[in-house]
């Protein structure tokens, strides 16, 4: 095996935008305003400066006042999910239900929790609806009633989806009618390249039904491990009465905030126009290589494409010429609720260079190329 060149496998945020001199001065200032605090254990909430940060966000984004003592800080926005459905879960082997594609570290926290996932199969339009209508309804037939329902709403990991709002407003009232709680991972809500900005969950629907995960990982770095969630009374105070760690990191959170005095925006769109640049070279190295044997989504925001690939494929020879060959990504395996080898990979683009991006891709091409059985065109004309 040779070095991996060409990165596509792990879903990082761009070096080169990395704010470095202005967290230095951040973190500058932090320290000594935050001295004292410092010697303490921050508790549960965490940080009030990143919290009201966060509060002014999510507000800002949603146009509903969000109190920033319903936000609680987590290590990373991986902790809040493992956090919440440790408090939503009554027993091992509780059922709970997921997209049918989702985030590996959510499956793997859900796996080690021995809940029973369900997953719902994804469209463009993101989790589909008559899918999760008809799940509640067996599963409610045998006496399975779910516990929750945990949907990446926005530019889903790894299918790139985006739920449109009259479908949101349909997972809310399906939701209610079966009493089931609902999980948002809104991790990419603010890697947003074009399109509308469709509404978090929360601000739809204002009953303690709702719970919000966020992060600062996508928007800033996934080494600060700074993620969020919201959740009314009272489901925060079971949250906060399974955390055990007398909180998260202060020193992060207060170098974020100071960071974030003025809110995530400015930032956000140095950021969002770096990346949309380097989807869009992406895209276009797939149209040039691939259009005649895959698919492929175009994502509005985020920081994967998901391509499907022709069934013709052999994806143990794919992997293994991929890797030799220095190129890295992340098969449909990875991202499936039970593990199932679909023709599927997804290629994350965030950190590669231009340079890198066109050439990963010719590279991944002629992988693809050289594991097929045949040179047909692709038979589907669909991601799903
Ligand atoms: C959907 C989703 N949720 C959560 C996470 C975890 O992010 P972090 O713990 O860095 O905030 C990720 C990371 O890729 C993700 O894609």
């Amino acid at each position: 095996m040779t070095d991996t060149s060409y990165d596509f496998g792990s879903g990082r945020a761009d070096p080169d935008t990395f704010p470095v001199k202005a967290l230095q001065a951040a973190a500058r200032q932090a320290i000594e305003e935050e001295a004292v605090a410092l010697t303490r254990y921050p508790g549960g909430l965490g940080h009030l400066g990143l919290r009201k940060a966060m509060a002014r966000r999510e507000q800002e984004r949603e146009g509903t006042a969000v109190d920033p003592d319903q936000i609680i800080l987590t290590n990373g926005s991986m902790q809040a999910v493992t956090l919440t459905a440790q408090t939503l879960q009554e027993a091992p082997g509780d059922t709970v239900i997921v997209e049918e594609f989702s985030y590996p570290g959510t499956l793997a926290a859900y796996r080690s929790l021995k809940l029973r996932m369900e997953g719902v199969p994804v469209s463009e339009s993101g989790m589909r609806l008559d899918a999760l209508e008809e799940r509640l309804h067996s599963l409610s037939k045998v006496g399975r009633q779910a516990k929750f329902i945990y949907t990446i709403s926005t530019c889903q990991n790894p299918t790139g989806a985006t739920m449109p709002r009259r479908d949101r407003l349909e997972l809310i009232a399906l939701a209610q009618r079966f009493s089931v709680p609902v999980i948002e991972d809104n991790c990419y809500a603010d890697v947003h390249y074009e399109g509308p900005v469709e509404p978090a969950l929360y601000s739809l629907d204002d009953s303690p039904a709702q719970i919000y995960i966020c992060s600062l990982s996508k928007i800033l770095g996934p080494g600060l491990r700074l993620g969020y969630l919201i959740a009314r009374s009272p489901v925060r105070d079971r949250v906060l009465e399974n955390r055990n760690d007398a909180g998260g990191n202060l020193l992060a959170a207060a170098i974020a905030a100071k960071f974030y005095e003025n809110g995530i925006w400015q930032h956000a769109a140095v950021t969002n126009a770096a990346l949309k640049t380097k989807r869009d070279l992406l895209l276009q190295g797939l149209a040039q290589e691939l259009s005649d044997a895959c698919c492929w989504s175009t994502p509005a925001g985020g920081l994967f494409v998901w391509v499907r690939l022709p069934e013709d494929v052999d994806r143990k020879k794919l992997w293994a010429l991929s890797q030799s060959s220095g190129v890295s990504y992340l098969p449909g395996s990875s991202f499936h609720v039970a593990a199932k080898d679909v023709p599927y990979l997804r290629l994350a683009f965030g950190h590669l260079s231009h340079a890198d991006i066109g050439d990963g891709v010719r590279v991944l091409a002629r992988c693809i190329r050289e594991s097929r059985q045949s040179n047909a065109p692709r038979d589907f004309d669909s991601l799903f």
